[in-house]
């Protein structure tokens, strides 16, 4: 919020802007203080390409557009992107890769660690944009791109012009702040939702841009190597603390994400299924803490169901945040599950079932879950087989996920 650069103001500026940058050398700061607040628009480690005269400062405009490309959208240096189907993505297939690539595979890449990594303390899977984006899960560019300016689906934002590039969707290349450069301050974040691309998303405190908009519902994770310290910076343990560190990811991913708008997506062949977060039990709607309510068979009456930092008393009051278990751009796990959660590694490859790798991360595993789901049984709703997987009733349930899934009839879970 607070930053009104409008598109209206930047076309203004446009022409003479650019023309400053680009003729006269002289650097845009004064018109722009939005933008010299950006990471791009930093002097001291913005912008800067080194096929460009030693006139350009650091932070200009000019490192980005140039205006002698006018077949090129935006004006920009390199194509903004080519709509390539499917990954793998080189640097050529997007503008932003060109400097969002790996350090070591070009002098200039610039290092982004994935989210587990930068505020989850976990070692990093990928190290820069480009390569998240080229692991086997991720946000498809083309499905993005042809989302955002209406080709496809259907939304509740305003198409974005044919020229924006797929990255804009979920950020504003004018206004991106370096999150990663104080991972606890959210005035830095880099994101704007696509129904408010022109301002920044997260800094603005005491309001629904932070994750304390949920009061104490949000129970940040545990934050990698400790068993106390919370996300996203490791530096507390008190839950509201470290929420008002954390930007409101669950209002900026359903802007795209809700229970109205159409998506389709690529790489799983069907439009995504819609859900709404507030009648989720991860969401907004309330879990309970049934684990003393059954002790039918084998059930010892009182069992645990959650792992620390959450607590079995506390079931019902907590709403999680799309982050605590999805990276926003890619991974190697299925449908772009974090590889690290609550401190903890996590494999789940394209085509595993073996999702109780992923639950049981907050969860019991599921053999300590066993009750809960025997209780169901009893009532009568369900038989055997809508758990178990061929005739011995035993530990080989079918999937997690087939049952409890986003969007599932009944609190994100399946009746049949
Ligand atoms: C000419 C090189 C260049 C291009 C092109 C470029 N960036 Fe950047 N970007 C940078 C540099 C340099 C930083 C600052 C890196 C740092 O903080 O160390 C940065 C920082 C960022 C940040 C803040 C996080 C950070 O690493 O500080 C975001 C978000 C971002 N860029 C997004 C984009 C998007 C989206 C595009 C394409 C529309 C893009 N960038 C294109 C060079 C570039
Ligand atoms: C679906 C939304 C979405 C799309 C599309 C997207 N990003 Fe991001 N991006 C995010 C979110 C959310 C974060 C904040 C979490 C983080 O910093 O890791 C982020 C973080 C970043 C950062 C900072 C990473 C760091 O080191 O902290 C950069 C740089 C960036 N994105 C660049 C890009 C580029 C380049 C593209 C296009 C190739 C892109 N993003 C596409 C959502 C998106
Ligand atoms: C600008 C709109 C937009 C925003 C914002 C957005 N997404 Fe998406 N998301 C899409 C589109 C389009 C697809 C379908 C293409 C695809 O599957 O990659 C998708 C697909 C996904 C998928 C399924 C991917 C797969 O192939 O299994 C997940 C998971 C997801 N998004 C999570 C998130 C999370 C978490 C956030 C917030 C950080 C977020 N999205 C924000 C547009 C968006
Ligand atoms: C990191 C690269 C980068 C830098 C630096 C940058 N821009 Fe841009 N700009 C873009 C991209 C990318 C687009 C195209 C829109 C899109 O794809 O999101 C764009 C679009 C524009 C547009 C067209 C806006 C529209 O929506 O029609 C104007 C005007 C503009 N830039 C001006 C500037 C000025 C002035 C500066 C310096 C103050 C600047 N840009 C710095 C990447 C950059
Ligand atoms: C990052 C931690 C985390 C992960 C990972 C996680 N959950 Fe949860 N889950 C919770 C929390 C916390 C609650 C309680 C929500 C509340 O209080 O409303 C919950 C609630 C639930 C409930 C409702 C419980 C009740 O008592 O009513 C079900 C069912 C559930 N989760 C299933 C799953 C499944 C299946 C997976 C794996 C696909 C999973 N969860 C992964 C943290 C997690
Ligand atoms: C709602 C789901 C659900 C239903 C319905 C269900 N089970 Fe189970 N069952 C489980 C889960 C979860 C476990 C624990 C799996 C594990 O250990 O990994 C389990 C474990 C078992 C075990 C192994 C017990 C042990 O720990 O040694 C047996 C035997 C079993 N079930 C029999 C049955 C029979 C017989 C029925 C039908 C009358 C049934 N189950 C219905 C979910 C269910
Ligand atoms: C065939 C469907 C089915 C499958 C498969 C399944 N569950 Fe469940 N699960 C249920 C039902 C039904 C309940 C009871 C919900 C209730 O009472 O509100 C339940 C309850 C739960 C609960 C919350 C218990 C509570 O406190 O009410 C958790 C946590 C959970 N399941 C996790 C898992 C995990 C982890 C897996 C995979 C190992 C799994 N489930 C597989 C149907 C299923
Ligand atoms: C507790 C962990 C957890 C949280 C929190 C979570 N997700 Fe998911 N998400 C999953 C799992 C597991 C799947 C795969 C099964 C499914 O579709 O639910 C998934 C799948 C998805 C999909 C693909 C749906 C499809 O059609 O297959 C999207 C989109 C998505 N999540 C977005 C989000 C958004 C947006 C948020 C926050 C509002 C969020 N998720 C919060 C675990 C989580």
């Amino acid at each position: 919020m607070g930053k009104n650069i409008t598109v209206g103001t930047l076309g203004h500026i446009f022409l003479w802007s650019i023309c400053c940058c680009l003729l006269l050398f002289v650097p845009s700061a004064g018109n722009t203080a939005n933008y010299s607040d950006s990471a791009h628009g930093d002097p001291g480690y913005g912008v800067l390409r080194s096929s460009m005269p030693s006139t350009y400062a650091q932070g200009n405009c000019g490192h980005c557009h140039e205006q002698h490309e006018a077949a090129k959208s935006g004006l920009l240096f390199a194509t903004n992107f080519s709509g390539k189907m499917t990954n793998p993505y080189t640097a050529a297939d997007n503008a932003c890769f060109q400097c969002h690539q790996d350090a070591s595979s070009q002098s200039g890449g610039i290092t982004n660690n994935n989210y587990s990594a930068t505020f989850g303390g976990a070692t990093a899977e990928s190290d820069s944009i480009m390569d998240a984006f080229n692991q086997s899960s991720y946000h498809n560019l083309y499905d993005i791109q042809q989302y955002i300016t209406g080709s496809r689906g259907t939304k509740s934002f305003s198409n974005f012009s044919a020229l924006y590039n797929p990255c804009s969707g979920c950020h504003n290349a004018h206004l991106a702040k370096a999150n990663k450069r104080s991972t606890g301050d959210p005035t830095e974040t880099v994101m704007s939702k696509p129904s408010d691309h022109e301002n920044l998303w997260g800094d603005d405190n005491g309001t629904t841009e932070l994750m304390t908009s949920y009061g104490t519902g949000y129970q940040p994770p545990l934050y990698d190597g400790s068993s106390t310290l919370l996300e996203p910076d490791g530096l507390s343990t008190s839950a509201t603390t470290q929420a008002g560190k954390t930007p409101n990811y669950n209002a900026f991913c359903t802007d795209c994400h809700n229970s109205t708008n159409v998506i389709y997506s690529t790489e799983l062949g069907r439009n995504l299924r819609t859900f709404n977060w507030s009648l989720e039990v991860h969401g907004e709607d309330t879990a309970s803490d049934d684990s003393s309510s059954y002790s039918g068979w084998g059930g010892s009456g009182s069992e645990t169901e959650m792992q620390s930092p959450y607590s079995d008393s506390n079931l019902g009051s907590y709403v999680l945040s799309c982050m605590d278990c999805h990276e926003p751009h890619g991974s190697s796990n299925a449908y772009l599950i974090r590889t690290s959660i609550n401190a903890g590694s996590v494999s789940l490859p394209s085509g595993s079932s073996n999702w109780d790798n992923v639950c049981s991360r907050c969860h019991a595993v599921a053999s300590d879950l066993r009750n809960l789901h025997h209780r169901v049984k009893d009532d009568g709703d369900y038989s055997c087989s809508d758990c178990h997987i061929g005739s011995t009733r035993d530990g080989n349930i079918r999937p997690c996920i087939e049952c409890h899934y986003h969007g599932s009839s009944f609190r994100g879970l399946k009746t049949f």
